[in-house]
């Protein structure tokens, strides 16, 4: 059985299980504990999952450093084009990875999983590309003097990703770790997993036993026990940086590298000379609506100049509710549902508490039905509230729901200043007609995205990650896989060798 098919509904009673990948076979958790998962637009449970624990971390930990002597011995050429031929397989497959995607997320399928499932193959595509690149340097220290350094692999890697873009983020984290010649040990999100197991499944086709195994469990329990066990050479985590920390202080542990991607509270500032129509599409894409801005790099503060304000919010709101609200899995669909009742009851937490603030206005949205089609899933409005301040709750904490603050400016500084006024600094959005404002900003503003003029997503080969406490370190690129999947080896050899007599 796939796990493709064990996530499949069943019109009868039971639900059929999915499992894991350990040393090359799909296995249940060695308690035979599992988790149910759930999809959010209907709250309706969709398949079982292996509730992997401390003992399955050990099993999985110990194949990868089996496996690891062997793969570091790979040519890097060789191991691209074990890539290149995944990236082929899951080309073929996505499709159904999208609708995979789209029914365990809630995640439109048109809008989001569609292009998450072609962007991970692409990943892979990507790397693998890359992987003649693993190269060292040689430093001039005379003609007496060899010295070079080796781009080695670090060993055993230790992955735990989120939910909100589950195979993208997965891929993100397999295919530079492999190609640099370490072997992983990938914990799923437990709400997200089926997608990330299909991956592994075109995955272990071609890799041999152990390189990659994928575990399915709580974070508490499976990502704790990962992070801190004393085999695994680096962590890698996306995700909230309250557990960001934690991962973190586990490996002050042990000595042992750490990549960090979480959250953020990107700005997103209009200078008045920019076209109010044309920006109003960027800040829905930057604000990733369609995501139930359920994105780390959500464009959620919108500095707005002070003479636009209103006229720009009346057009955000008739393009935004324009946008359709439904099912996933329907082409109709842009917006779909929040992934599930903790987010949910989080996202309207935050709703509630602007509609009881006295001085926020809202613009539109609200809290979500009680009643109708929409109120059998986990769908949020799109919200935005107008206030002028930058300091409340919903303009200083991550929501990760469709709850935008706008806030009006008149001085640049002063837009620069509430902008940098955040303890995270992932991404930023900037829109002028004026190129020389946009590059003044762009520059100023203390985070590791800054976007001119456009809302897009990243693409391969961009050094994306945070200032602040929005993380450390770069995955997403050639640097970024030679800066957190590789160690640096210099070598020094003294050419003038006496022969012995
Ligand atoms: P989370 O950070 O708790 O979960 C992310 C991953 O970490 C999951 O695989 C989870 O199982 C694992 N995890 C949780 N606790 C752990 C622990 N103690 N040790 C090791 N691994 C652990 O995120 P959650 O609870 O799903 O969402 C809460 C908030 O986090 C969201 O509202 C959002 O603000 C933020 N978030 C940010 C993301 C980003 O991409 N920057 C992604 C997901 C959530
Ligand atoms: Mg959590």
């Amino acid at each position: 059985m796939s796990v493709t098919e064990a996530a499949r509904p069943q019109a009868k009673s039971h639900l059929r299980q999915a499992r894991m990948l350990i040393d090359g076979d799909w296995v249940n958790s060695r308690s035979a504990a599992t988790l149910t998962v759930e999809n959010p637009a209907k709250r309706q449970p969709i398949a079982t999952i292996p509730r992997g624990d401390a003992a399955d971390v050990d099993a999985a930990v110990a194949a990868a450093a089996r496996a690891f002597p062997a793969w570091s011995r790979v040519a890097p050429r060789d191991r691209g084009r074990l890539l290149l031929r995944i990236a082929d397989k899951m080309e073929e497959a996505a499709e159904e990875l999208a609708r995979l995607i789209a029914l365990e997320t809630g995640n439109a399928l048109r809008t989001q999983a569609r292009g998450e499932a072609r962007l991970s193959a692409d990943i892979f595509r990507y790397f693998g590309g890359l992987a003649g690149e693993l190269k060292g340097e040689t430093i001039p220290l005379g003609e007496q003097v060899l010295s070079y350094t080796r781009r080695e692999p670090l060993g055993v890697v230790g992955a735990i990703i989120p939910w909100n873009a589950p195979v993208l983020l997965g891929a993100l984290k397999i295919a530079p770790s492999l190609c640099a010649g370490n072997t992983l040990v990938l914990k799923a999100a437990e709400d997200a997993p089926l997608g990330v197991l299909m991956m592994a499944e075109a995955c272990r086709e071609f890799l041999p036993r152990g390189v990659l195994n994928v575990l399915t469990g709580l974070g508490e329990e499976a990502g704790a026990a990962l992070a801190q066990h004393p085999t695994v050479r680096k962590l890698s985590f996306t995700g909230s940086t309250e557990v960001g920390k934690l991962i973190m202080r586990a490996a002050a542990d042990r000595i042992v590298p750490v990549s960090l991607e979480l959250g953020g509270k990107s700005p997103s500032i209009v200078y008045p000379d920019a076209d109010e129509d044309w920006v109003v599409d960027g800040v829905i894409a930057g604000m990733r609506f369609t995501r139930q801005s359920q994105s780390c790099t959500a464009g959620s503060r919108l500095f707005l100049h002070a003479d636009i304000f209103d006229s720009f919010l009346g057009k955000l709101q008739a393009k935004t509710q324009a946008l359709k609200l439904g099912d996933p899995l329907d082409e109709a669909t842009d917006i779909g549902s929040i992934i599930n009742e903790k987010q949910f009851t989080k996202v309207c937490g935050y709703v509630a508490d602007g509609l009881k603030r006295k001085d926020a206005r809202l613009v539109f949205g609200g809290l979500p039905p009680k009643e109708g089609p929409l109120s059998q899933g986990y769908f949020a409005l799109p919200t935005v509230f107008a206030d002028a301040s930058n300091d409340w709750r919903l303009a200083r904490e991550e929501i990760f729901g469709p709850v935008l603050v706008a806030i009006p400016w008149r001085d640049e500084d002063e837009a620069i200043r509430m902008a940098n006024d955040s303890h995270y600094g992932l991404a930023a959005y900037v829109w002028t007609h004026d190129i020389g404002s946009g590059l003044r900003a762009a520059h100023a503003i203390e985070s590791g995205w800054v976007q001119v003029n456009q809302g897009g997503g990243q693409s391969p080969g961009h050094s994306y990650g945070g200032y602040k406490q929005s993380g450390i370190g770069r995955e997403f690129s050639l640097e970024g896989m030679l800066d957190s999947f590789t160690q640096r080896k210099n070598v020094t050899v003294n050419l003038n060798t006496p022969r012995r007599a």
